[in-house]
């Protein structure tokens, strides 16, 4: 298992051994986290963040604060060279002499491989397009494990823009390493891709369904997705989508009690704030993992941890 210098793509590039172990560095780092450290001392993350983020690109930052490294970066296009008209790649290979690795996030999917084709560091994928983004994933995976005490044997709900979330993609694949039973929610348009599908329902079973109801009793894991709306080609049906799905009190009134609900954030109107309050809402709990488990990534990636 060697995680030093190499890229994170897709959680696909990883066996379950590989994602356990970064699964328990995680546990590790919780501790460091609120002491500091300085195993990475000297070393910079370049978090180049082509699209809007609050919770990746933070996380990434103070996580590699916490490891006594340094970031450096953008996160407005508008600021960089790219508004001169620099193409892609140029800044990669700009960067690359700047930073011991590189956060990326980019509207297109195929932009993370594009960068560590030319990269002499490691790309770590925030986020492509409607493709995948394996850090979410993992932190999912954490939360689960943390929050329920197992992957293994818990039927999970994934509701929402199974279509353009990325996290849906990164995280469906992930799931397929355990021993889940696993439920795809959503409006007919906003169906997962058949390719996803098929590969997911050869590994584990998938059920797919257009609402909760019948299925919300059984569930352990909830996790609810934003509708995608910058994904959208056409406006007008992202109009006809929104608010085609809302968790409300009403929703869990037949919820398992222990049943916990997620989601990656940003939430728009798809969970009502007064489920923040209940035992359900795990999500801010999640937010706070993203620390833990991007600091094992940036530790086991720049060599400070094996
Ligand atoms: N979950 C997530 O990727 O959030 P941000 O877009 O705020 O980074």
């Amino acid at each position: 298992m060697e995680f030093h210098n190499r890229n994170i793509i897709s959680i696909q590039d990883f066996t379950k051994e590989e994602i356990n172990h970064i699964l328990k560095t995680s546990q590790t780092m919780e501790p460091i986290a609120s002491t500091g450290t300085d195993t990475l001392k000297g070393k910079i993350l370049a978090t180049l963040f082509f699209e809007p983020s609050t919770r990746t690109r933070l996380s990434f930052e103070a996580a590699m604060q916490k490891l006594g490294g340094t970031t450096i970066g953008f996160n407005d296009v508008e600021t960089a060279s790219t508004k001169k008209g620099e193409n892609f790649v140029d800044t990669i290979r700009t960067v690359e002499n700047y930073a011991d690795a590189i956060a990326l996030r980019h509207c297109l999917e195929g932009a993370a491989v594009v960068a560590a084709e030319y990269a002499k560091v490691p790309i770590i994928n925030s986020g492509t397009g409607a493709q995948e983004h394996p850090t979410q994933a993992l932190i999912d995976l954490y939360t689960i494990q943390k929050e329920k005490n197992q992957i293994d044997n818990l039927k999970i709900a994934i509701i929402g823009d199974l279509r353009y979330g990325r996290t849906v993609h990164s995280l469906t694949r992930a799931l397929t390493n355990y021993n889940v039973e696993l439920f795809l929610v959503s409006p007919e348009a906003l169906r997962i891709q058949e390719n996803i599908l098929k590969e997911t329902k050869s590994k584990i079973p998938v059920t797919e369904k257009q609402n909760l109801d019948e299925i919300i009793p059984n569930i352990d894991v909830l996790y609810v997705t934003r509708i995608q709306r910058e994904r959208f080609p056409d406006p007008a049906e992202y109009a006809k989508l929104k608010g085609a799905y809302r968790i409300d009190q009403k929703t869990l009134k037949t919820a398992k009690k222990d049943m916990i609900i997620l989601h990656p954030l940003p939430r728009v109107d798809e969970i009502a704030p007064e489920i923040d309050q209940t035992p359900h809402a795990r999500y801010f709990q999640q937010v706070g993992n993203g620390l833990f488990v991007r600091m094992a990534i940036l530790s086991l990636v720049l060599g400070a941890t094996k």
